[in-house]
């Protein structure tokens, strides 16, 4: 198995044991020679991990302390998860490498997705304490959705790294602390690990786009190639850290115009996770 066959079982394989595949099990270190331009409508899932349509409210803050609604949040954080395993793996095999800063960027990917394993085995074992098994609530697939308009990678960054991955900065910082306020040190834990780990991400996007922007901003850039119906409110949650964002290594003029960024989105959309 190469990583391209990798890639292919993260996206294509049905169940849980596809999606959490060790990179390590790979006998070859290097992506088919042949690049095939793929387009996958939807990500294998057995039944029970099926997109759904129902939509689920997320549990307000104040309720944090009965375990269903506990193990409802824990469940939203872990689809994210099982879709950035996807969509990371899609971008792969999606996007063709030929420079070296392409290469080295799918490799970086390939790390990537290693952490996004690593979160969602974390929330799935907390869910399990709690009683709950993943699917057992409905799993949405807006982010997938984003995923099938992208044409580039550098798309793929602004959405993925500087949007998804930027707006869980806020939210895995904002819920570790409610989960604490709870007393429940053992989620706050996973959302420190998941806050860490996204620095990480985010100053991956930052690293490439700002290689490739040229003459432009990183904010203008960022913009020009932030598909729709994306727009920066997106990458923020309902409070805005900037110290993540600056370790991330996204200048200064970039968070400032972030965090100052008032969309329709933000207005009238947002709810909490
Ligand atoms: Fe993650
Ligand atoms: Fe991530």
């Amino acid at each position: 198995m190469n990583l391209t066959d990798w890639a292919n079982e993260l996206v294509k394989g049905e169940c849980l044991k596809s999606k959490l595949l060790c990179v390590s099990e790979c006998s070859e270190s290097r992506f088919s020679k042949k690049q095939t331009r793929l387009q996958i409508d939807l990500p294998g899932r057995e039944r029970r991990l099926k997109f759904s349509e129902k939509k689920l409210k997320f549990p307000k803050k104040n309720s944090f302390h009965l375990n269903e609604k506990k193990a409802l949040a824990l469940h939203s954080f872990a689809n994210h998860e099982l879709l950035a395993i996807e969509m990371m793996a899609l971008a792969l095999i999606k996007f063709p490498h030929q420079t070296t800063e392409e290469k080295e960027l799918k490799m970086a990917i390939v790390s990537t997705i290693e952490d996004e394993q690593k979160h969602l085995k974390l929330y799935i074992h907390r869910l399990n304490e709690l009683g709950f098994e993943l699917g057992d609530f409905p799993l949405n697939d807006y982010f997938w959705r984003r995923m099938n308009g992208l044409e580039t990678i550098q798309e793929f960054l602004a959405s993925m790294s500087l949007t998804f991955e930027s707006a869980n900065l806020d939210f895995s910082l904002y819920y570790s602390k409610i989960f604490l306020e709870h007393g429940d040190n053992k989620t706050a834990n996973i959302m420190d690990v998941v806050f860490r780990d996204e620095i990480k991400h985010v100053a991956l996007g930052a690293h490439y786009l700002n290689l490739w922007k040229r003459e432009r901003s990183l904010w203008d850039y960022y913009q020009e190639i932030l598909p729709f119906p994306l727009t920066p409110a997106r990458a923020k949650g309902t409070f805005f850290d900037r110290g993540s964002r600056e370790k991330a290594g996204l200048p200064q003029d970039f968070v400032n115009k972030l965090e100052n960024y008032i969309g329709d989105f933000q207005i009238t959309n947002r709810r909490q996770w």
